[in-house]
Parts: C-alpha cells; structure tokens; sequence
C-alpha cells in the first residue's frame, strides 16, 4: 500500500474535509481538559477521556526549509498530546539541499520516522519528497499551498459560528471537566469570504476549499500579473468547480462588500523580502481596516483572519487587537487541527471518510 500524502486541501473531498474538521474539534475537547489543572476526583472517579496515542512510540520528522512560529509550535505539541516525537530538522541541521537528494532523504527519514511534516521554497520539492517517501507527506506550507492554516481557519469559523447567526448561543466550553462527551462541530452558514492581499498559498487553500463547503469567496490584488493566481492553482480552482463562487477585482473596497469575515496575509512572504520597497507601494490601499471596510459595505459585524506572522502594514491595530479579530483562536486551532491530520495521515494512514472519526 502507497503511502497517503496530503499536499493541498484539493486533494480532500469534501466529506474528508469533514471529517477532518470533525476530528479536530473532537480531539481538541479530549485534549484540552489534560492540559487544564487537574479536577479534584471526589466520590467515584470519572470516565477518563483522552486525545488519540496513536503516534505512541513513533516519530515525525519536521523537515522545515523555512522559519515557523506556530506551525512548528503546533506539530512538536501535537505530537506529545498523540503520545510520540517530533523531531526538528532545520534547513542548517541536515544534507538536503546541500549534500543529499530530496529523493534519498525521503528514504532515509522514511526508514526511520513514521511522517514527515515538510515546509519547502518551491512546491515541486514537496512533490519530489512525496513520490519517494515510504511514509506520509504532508504539506507545512510550500511556494503554492498552505493547507493546514485553511483547516484551522475552518475550525475557528465553526467555533465561531454564533457570531454570524442572529440569536444563536455561544457553544459551551471546551474547558469541561474529562468525564463530559464532547459537542459537535457547530453548523456554519454560507459566509462571504473577502481576501486584501497577493495570490499567496493561504489564499490558494481557500480558493479549493471553501467554495466546495458552500462559502463565497470575493478577492482583490493588485492589477500586476506577479500578484494574480499562479495557473497551476487556477487549475485546481476550476477542476473542483470552485471558480463560479470566486470574484476578482484590483479594487478592496469592492472586495469587502457584503464581506463577513476579511482575510489577509503579509504582503512580503518569505523568500520575498527584497521586492519589499516595491511590494508596499503596489498594496497601496489594501490595509484593512474599519474605514475600508465601512465605506465598501461590509457586513456591519464582520469578523477578522490573519495567518500570522502579521505587519502593521496589511491590518491597523484597531483591527488586529480588536473585537472583530478572530486571529488568536484561529492561531491557537493550528495544533489541533495539526493533531487531527498527524493521528490520521501519520498514526492511522487513514482519510477516509465517512467513517468513525473517534
Ligand atoms: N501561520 C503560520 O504558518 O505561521 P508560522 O510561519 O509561524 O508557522
Ligand atoms: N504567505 C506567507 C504565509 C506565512 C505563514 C509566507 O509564505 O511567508
């Protein structure tokens, strides 16, 4: 049996974006009363509930070409709360890219660990350590695609769900003591989904992914060719049918109109810090902020994304430190949505759905 890859969320159905959500949200209420100060057990024990052990005795390599603040963080957690390791392999730390073939470093680690988690320059890099690797491969953002940020931006928008439906009641905690089953996923509604910024891999997972779960998608870049969508993203858009569910324009006050939720990236990725000078004269007017959005007709209780790591320049601090800022849970939802797709593409070789995800 060939190992399963995941290297965009295009390569889920929807069902399996389900269930993946659907696991993420489980396995964060198993794990987060663990993490919590212990309940005093008085009378009879309760049931005791605990996240997924099945990385218990395995590694995963993190084969990270480029830095990572949360992506990193996430992983190295998850990996303990599943009961196995993380290892660390940093661009200076090992002999890809300077001594040794991505092809003969997939076999290597692939003897050895039971994953590899691997954030790349160009995508073609990830695809060549997938075709050679004999464990799982999945994607910790490349040139092209960033999926596990669009799974945690899914799972923060479900949590949130009650801030976009009139008289709905916040969900209960997730804090709750071990013995209590967890909830379900709550329902979203069809949102509109704005993204200011460039084509860049976080706006690619969310091209492929939420037109298929019933979401709008209105963007704006900049006119200039370097910022539009890279053909084989496009591709991938319209092979999925999503592109009847996305706008373009060059211009972010009609991008915000009717938004719900605003979505924006740093305009300078990594790799990209020399065309900086350039770079911030091109996105002039893309800042988000409450004027912009206003004057263009959001939806008064629009709500706010950001991947992190953020400049002042793309989000004024009214914004990003604000009520309508959603990015701390989003950035928080990173490990368990890390943790969900470790137990299932590492520790149980297993995307498939529907099925029991518990
Ligand atoms: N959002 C994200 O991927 O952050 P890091 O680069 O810090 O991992
Ligand atoms: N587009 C950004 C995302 C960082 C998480 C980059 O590639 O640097």
């Amino acid at each position: 049996m060939s190992p399963p890859h995941l290297m965009t969320l295009a390569d889920l159905t929807v069902p399996q974006l389900k269930r993946v959500l659907a696991h993420s949200h489980y396995q964060k209420q198993l794990a987060l009363p663990w993490l919590a100060p212990q309940p005093k057990f008085i009378g009879t024990a309760p049931r005791l509930r605990m996240p997924s052990q099945s990385l218990f005795n395995k590694s995963i390599a993190l084969l990270f070409a480029k830095r990572s603040t949360r992506t990193r963080l996430s992983a190295e957690t998850a990996a303990v709360l599943l009961g196995g390791k993380a290892l660390f392999l940093g661009r200076d730390d090992i002999q890809l890219g300077v001594n040794e073939s991505p092809r003969d470093t997939a076999r290597v680690i692939g003897g050895m660990c039971q994953g590899i988690f691997a954030r790349v320059g160009d995508h073609s890099e990830i695809e060549e350590l997938a075709k050679y690797s004999p464990v799982p491969v999945l994607n910790a953002l490349s040139s092209l695609w960033h999926p596990t940020q669009i799974l945690a931006d899914l799972l923060t928008l479900h949590e949130h769900a009650h801030l976009f439906s009139e008289g709905s009641p916040p969900p209960p905690s997730a804090d709750s003591p071990r013995s209590k089953k967890p909830a379900n996923l709550p329902t979203l509604r069809p949102l509109t989904i704005t993204w200011l910024g460039d084509s860049t891999n976080v706006l690619h997972d969310m091209l492929v992914t939420y037109p298929r779960l019933g979401h709008k998608i209105r963007v704006a870049t900049p006119p200039q060719t370097a910022y539009q969508c890279p053909t084989p993203v496009w591709d991938r858009v319209k092979e999925l049918g999503c592109e009847q569910h996305i706008s373009w324009s060059s211009d972010p006050k009609e991008a915000v109109h009717g938004a719900d939720v605003v979505v924006t990236d740093t305009w300078i990725s990594m790799g990209q810090e020399a065309e900086k000078v350039q770079r911030l004269k091109d996105f002039e007017g893309y800042q988000v902020t409450e004027e912009l959005c206003r004057e263009g007709g959001a939806n008064p209780n629009w709500k706010f994304l950001h991947c992190l790591p953020r400049k002042p320049d793309e989000v004024d601090d009214e914004v990003f430190y604000g009520p309508r800022s959603l990015v701390f849970p989003e950035s928080d939802n990173r490990k368990w949505t890390i943790l969900a797709l470790f137990d299932l593409l590492f520790g149980k070789w297993d995307l498939s759905a529907p099925s029991s995800s518990k």
